[in-house]
């Protein structure tokens, strides 16, 4: 709205008309003047007036033409528009509403009535305004808030992922890149990124559960005992209880709990199969066995990636999702997947 007095456009192609509204607004508004259509919508264009007075009988253009084009234009569409009609015109006001504009104001014209209609819609307009940038501050302040929130919640996930870091090395590298393939197969499933964001956490803490088994057993050279293995198997179900209260926007803890579960049912901790595994959980699955096989473990050497790819290949579609398997070939095969360096460093081992 313009500052110190507002600019009404008065547009009309009869002279004593127009005399008569400048007579009746000089004292409160700047005013324009548009003797035809035309004109009229050009000034719109050019001044961005605060309110418009439209006649609607008028030669070539009428009224309702020009409330249209304003309308139209995005520049001018929120201008509010008040038709002048003659009491003996037979015009239709419900057409003029439709189109878009506030108000009718009826000649021949009343000084009280025009000057109190144009008064109520320019404060209508401010008030909208008002509110329109109250929405727009409030909606910034939300999106700060967010980004806070989600710079606490990386910064708290990324230190639950140092403490395993400090006493098991080896997850916490693993765990990392696990994340980093999980996403990358994800996008090339197409899934949305609300969604990759969730297996990214999910990814970054999967293996959470295995703080509650020893460190001998985690870093133990050569095959593993079966009661050993066994305790191995309650990390899924550990790393759930850790998270399950925490509460994320997407099912984390559930995905972890699920990373171990196969199509065929063979996983645990509870012999899923199917559909009943969520579809971040056969992602996960594919990502954690792929850089697991791949890489050195306390008891057994790097297999290499060939390996592993080949290994999720021989499972594709039996205890490997099938679409996440081939995502995950195309990645090495045919994009060139690396894992990431920074996380080298953190895993010397790769
Ligand atoms: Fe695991
Ligand atoms: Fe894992």
């Amino acid at each position: 709205m313009n500052p110190s007095r507002p600019l009404v456009l008065i547009v009309d192609d009869n002279a004593t008309n127009i005399d008569l509204l400048v007579n009746t607004l000089k004292a409160d508004y700047h005013l324009g003047i548009a003797k035809n259509g035309l004109n009229a919508v050009a000034y719109a264009v050019k001044h961005k007036p605060d309110l418009v007075l439209l006649d609607i009988m008028m030669p070539e253009m009428n009224g309702y033409e020009v409330c249209a084009r304003l309308k139209a234009n995005s520049e001018t569409a929120s201008i509010p528009i008040i038709f002048i009609t003659a009491m003996n015109e037979t015009v239709s006001k419900t057409r003029g509403f439709e189109l878009g504009a506030v108000d009718y104001i009826t000649k021949p014209f009343h000084t009280a009535e025009v000057k109190a209609r144009i008064q109520t819609h320019l404060s209508l307009e401010e008030m909208r305004l008002q509110l329109q940038s109250q929405n727009l501050l409030l909606a910034h302040q939300v999106e700060q808030k967010t980004a806070e929130i989600r710079e606490i919640l990386d910064a708290s996930i990324r230190s639950m992922a140092q403490m395993i870091e400090i006493r098991d090395p080896y997850t916490a590298g693993h765990m990392q890149r696990v994340a980093q393939l999980a996403c990358a197969i994800a996008e090339k499933m197409g899934l949305e990124t609300g969604v990759v964001d969730g297996i990214r956490i999910a990814g970054i803490l999967h293996d959470v559960g295995k703080i509650r088994i020893p460190v001998s057993i985690l870093s133990r050279a050569g095959r593993l005992l079966d009661a050993e293995f066994e305790m191995i198997k309650i990390h899924p179900q550990i790393a759930f209880d850790i998270l399950k209260d925490i509460p994320f926007p997407w099912p984390v803890a559930q995905m972890v709990f699920q990373h171990h579960e196969r199509l065929d049912g063979s996983g645990y901790p509870q012999g899923l199969s199917g559909d009943a595994i969520l579809l971040e959980a056969r992602i996960l699955a594919v990502a954690d066995v792929t850089e697991a096989s791949s890489s050195f473990r306390p008891y057994r050497p790097a297999r290499g990636i060939e390996a592993a790819l080949a290994k999720i290949a021989e499972q594709k579609g039996k205890r490997y999702d099938a679409d996440a398997v081939s995502a995950c070939r195309d990645l090495f095969i045919d994009q060139g997947f690396k894992f990431d360096a920074d996380n080298a460093d953190s895993a010397p081992w790769l």
